[in-house]
């Protein structure tokens, strides 16, 4: 295949991504996340919104400077100063771009800006032009772009190229589109924009009807050579297109999509993984690609076929997607050498202090339970990687110790010591059961106004001795945050997971309260 056939990937998790509810990302998490990104091999890291707020200026100009292979992107509306705090966020950039994007539809262009189709084109022109003189690179969005008159997106789109931009986005903003529809709508600008030739067309699909994927893959048909999406498919709403199932799609059907991609897909897996960890937001078990039962046979037949031979029900390897195949189950008499070789085949590198963290770690586990199984393992490792990257970064809260107690007789009461915001604290509560009991009195503590919209507890693992997951999302106001804790002892997970969630909340609220776009 020649280079007219790749598809390049723009993943958007950190900016798009991170607008789901309750995905949020701290600094130290996006970073972590773009290093994966990176090894993970996509071409462009939409790194944030730098004039959203400092944390995400931050995170973008951090960016910039740990990350070198893939184009880092910054978005902008089209007013100068978005522009300007975008071009300063990406200044050192190895390849930078500035993403400037205004709605062009009907509906947009009356209900919320108050514009006409002349006012937009003027905007579009003044702002990739400005756009321009900071960077070489310049992708203009028309937001809304599928439910725009399709005569006045072409006029859109030659303006923006006119004015200098080399990547032109179609946004399917609100997942209105359907396949055919979007794959003709790209044909037709690419037939018929002037200056076509000249710029690569990317897709950008929502996934409010379920047709993100499908959409992009349309969109590639229609000759876009850029697809916009994100990890686990999360974003606004109903989210992005899922970057894992579009590489994989062109991956495995080479027959009716010629075409191919830059990523590494065996490190697909321990991204989305990483990803989940960070957001607390749990991979579905019926996630495609990804999910716990993306490769688990439970019929009868199916299992039968698949001893016979794997291809009957299977059309990909596990591998190929960084599923560890290796069954090797770790347990206490386990070395450091086999803990090492094990983190190294999920696709995690580790520096030898944090192998020896997690080592510890690790230890104290297989202490606790029989068998260490790579679920497990990966969540030592997830949560050392987090850890390491927060060093320094100060907690509002900190659980330092809990006791609960509970039984037939006796009316379930936790106590808990807290630092709260530096200060120790120690209290005693009483509820309708101990994950209850737990959450009343630390919600005194800290004096939270928040409430819990969804608790959620997974064993990472069988067995009554295996780790349990819990995830909890809150909301206070119009913040909405998702905390995770694994442990053990499902109570201690709880309380882990609801602090990890207080927490992300209040950094929510000091990054709202610098938000020119939240006043
Ligand atoms: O969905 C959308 O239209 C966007 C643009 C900013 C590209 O996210
Ligand atoms: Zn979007």
């Amino acid at each position: 295949m020649s280079e007219q056939d790749r598809v390049y990937i723009f993943d958007t998790t950190l900016r798009d991504g991170e607008q789901s509810p309750g995905a949020s990302m701290t600094f130290q998490e996006k970073l972590l996340m773009a290093r994966k990104l990176e090894e993970l091999g996509v071409d462009c890291i939409e790194a944030g919104f730098p004039i959203a707020s400092e944390g995400d200026f931050e995170a973008v100009s951090k960016i910039v400077r740990e990350v070198k292979a893939p184009v880092v992107v910054g978005l902008a509306r089209t007013n100068r100063a978005d522009i300007e705090q975008a071009a300063r966020a990406l200044e050192g950039a190895n390849r930078p771009r500035v993403h400037v994007f205004i709605a062009t539809s009907p509906i947009h262009r009356k209900a919320k800006l108050n514009k006409d189709k002349a006012q937009v084109l003027e905007a579009i022109a003044s702002a990739v032009t400005l756009a321009k003189s900071y960077v070489g690179d310049v992708e203009f969005s028309a937001e809304d772009a599928t439910r725009t008159e399709w005569d006045f997106l072409k006029e859109a789109f030659e303006c923006a190229i006119a004015s200098g931009a080399s990547v032109i986005n179609v946004p399917d903003t609100v997942g209105y589109s359907v396949p055919e529809e979007y794959r003709s709508l790209i044909a037709y600008l690419k037939a018929n924009v002037n200056g076509a030739g000249g710029v690569l067309f990317s897709t950008h699909c929502h996934d409010d009807l379920g047709l993100a994927v499908s959409n992009s893959l349309a969109g590639i048909l229609g000759g876009a050579r850029q697809v916009e999406g994100a990890l686990l498919g999360i974003g606004e709403r109903a989210g992005n297109a899922s970057i894992e199932e579009v590489v994989m799609a062109v991956k495995m059907r080479g027959d009716v999509l010629p075409f191919f991609t830059g990523v590494n897909t065996c490190q697909i897996y321990p991204a989305c993984k990483l990803l989940s960890q960070i957001t607390g937001i749990p991979i579905p078990i019926n996630k495609s690609i990804v999910g716990a039962n993306a490769f688990a046979h439970e019929a009868g037949i199916h299992q039968d076929g698949v001893l016979k031979d794997v291809l009957t029900y299977e059309i990909m390897n596990p591998a190929d997607v960084g599923i560890p195949g290796n069954a090797l189950i770790l347990g206490k008499h386990s070395g450091r050498h086999a803990l090492k070789n094990k983190i190294e085949g999920m696709g995690f590198r580790l520096t030898d202090d944090e192998l020896g963290r997690v080592f510890k770690r690790f230890k104290a586990l297989a202490d606790e339970k029989k068998q260490v199984f790579d679920e497990d393992i990966e969540t030592l490792v997830t949560e050392e990687l987090r850890r390491a990257d927060q060093e320094g970064a100060e907690e509002a809260f900190v659980l330092k110790y809990l006791q609960v107690t509970s039984g037939s007789m006796s009316i379930p009461t936790a106590t808990v010591t807290m630092a709260v915001r530096g200060e120790e604290r120690r209290e005693a509560g009483f509820g309708d059961g101990m994950v209850d009991a737990t959450y009343k009195t630390i919600a005194r503590m800290v004096g939270t106004g928040s409430e819990l919209v969804r608790y959620q507890v997974n064993a990472i693992t069988g067995g009554t001795d295996a780790q349990g997951v819990v995830s909890v999302t809150i909301k206070e106001g119009s913040s909405t945050a998702t905390g995770k804790g694994a442990h053990t002892d499902i109570i201690m997970a709880s309380a882990l997971a609801y602090i990890n969630a207080l927490n992300r909340i209040e950094r929510m609220k000091a990054r709202k309260a610098t938000s020119p776009l939240n006043p």
